[in-house]
């Protein structure tokens, strides 16, 4: 039989934002459907809020929302008579209602001309917006987003991210976020889970997931003498690994050496040492063997 997903274990605290990242079919928009109460695990349990998925379902669904790559709308409709309807949906006043809309669509650069065109008329792009501008208007109390931003180009992505951090700020809300863009993950979430043929492979926070390839300290020399550098620091007891690449010298050491490695420097042009930080795609590959960022979307 396939899983999709399988011994998952994951507690989202209230008020954080958690991270699923994961390649194409990990499993990541199964496990965000199941706590959507859309999908029914064969075994196991979730609880949003204290209350089980499954057992009290329309509860459940008063306090979450999600958003979606394949949102539906009535296509026919317009963004505001969707965004409308949803809120009706939720029991909220239309004039509140239309203003929140409003307000959040201004702020992830929403075309407002477009407003009263039907849905079936929008880009890709477009519909992502007005599928996030729903899930945050109802106010729910844990927001799914499925790639929120998968589709949308760097400046609506950019716009939606900052939206999302605004958010964050000031309300009280839980938010769940899967994503195949670490930048992304990085930027927004308090905890990352890394996701791995429909299991959790590591959880933390970034810094945590970083120190697990973060073994030894790792420098860049940028110089135009590189073959010198490179002798230099052969040289010197404590630096390993040491890699020549176009215009710097990359290497690694076990502990904190970076005096004796100015010292051997002397007489040698540089322009600058910088340390190299591991991001969550060195961890990513460290930890699936696949690199995030081939992969097509
Ligand atoms: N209804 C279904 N029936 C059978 N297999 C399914 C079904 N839904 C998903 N799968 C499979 O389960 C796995 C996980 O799919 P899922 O959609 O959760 O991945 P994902 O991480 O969201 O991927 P993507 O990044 O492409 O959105 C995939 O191998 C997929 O083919
Ligand atoms: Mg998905």
């Amino acid at each position: 039989m396939f899983r999709a997903i399988s011994g998952i274990t994951l507690d989202v605290k209230q008020g954080e934002t958690y991270g699923v990242l994961g390649h194409n079919g990990c499993g990541k928009s199964t496990l965000i459907r199941m706590i959507a109460t859309l999908l029914i695990p064969d075994k196991g349990e979730i609880r949003v809020f204290g209350k089980d998925v499954y057992k009290s379902r329309a509860a459940v669904k008063k306090l979450i929302n999600r958003v979606s790559v394949e949102a539906s709308f009535f296509k026919r409709l317009s963004a505001r008579e969707n965004l409308i309807y949803a809120a009706r949906l939720y029991g909220m006043d239309v004039a509140d209602a239309e203003k929140k809309a409003k307000a959040i669509l201004k702020q992830i650069g929403f075309p407002m001309k477009k407003y009263d065109e039907p849905v079936e008329k929008y880009s890709r792009g477009l519909q992502q917006k007005v599928a996030i501008t729903r899930g945050f208007l109802t106010t729910p109390r844990l927001l799914l987003l499925d790639e929120p931003t998968t589709g949308l180009d760097p400046k609506s992505k950019k716009e939606v991210q900052m939206f999302i951090r605004s958010i964050r700020k000031k309300h009280d809300v839980t938010l769940m976020l899967s994503s195949h863009d670490m930048d992304e993950v990085d930027a927004l979430c308090d905890r990352i889970a890394i996701m791995n043929s429909g299991r959790i492979v590591a959880e933390g926070t970034g810094e945590e997931l970083k120190k697990l390839v973060q073994e030894n300290d790792k420098y860049e020399i940028v110089t135009s003498q590189l073959k010198d550098v490179y002798l230099a620091l052969k040289d010197v007891e404590g630096v390993l690994d040491i890699k020549v690449a176009d215009k710097k010298v990359v290497f690694e050491s076990k502990k904190k050496i970076l005096p004796k490695v100015v010292q051997k420097l002397n007489g040698l042009d540089f322009e600058q040492i910088n340390t190299v930080k591991p991001t969550l795609e060195d961890v990513f590959l460290h930890l699936t063997g696949k690199s995030l960022s081939d992969q097509e979307e």
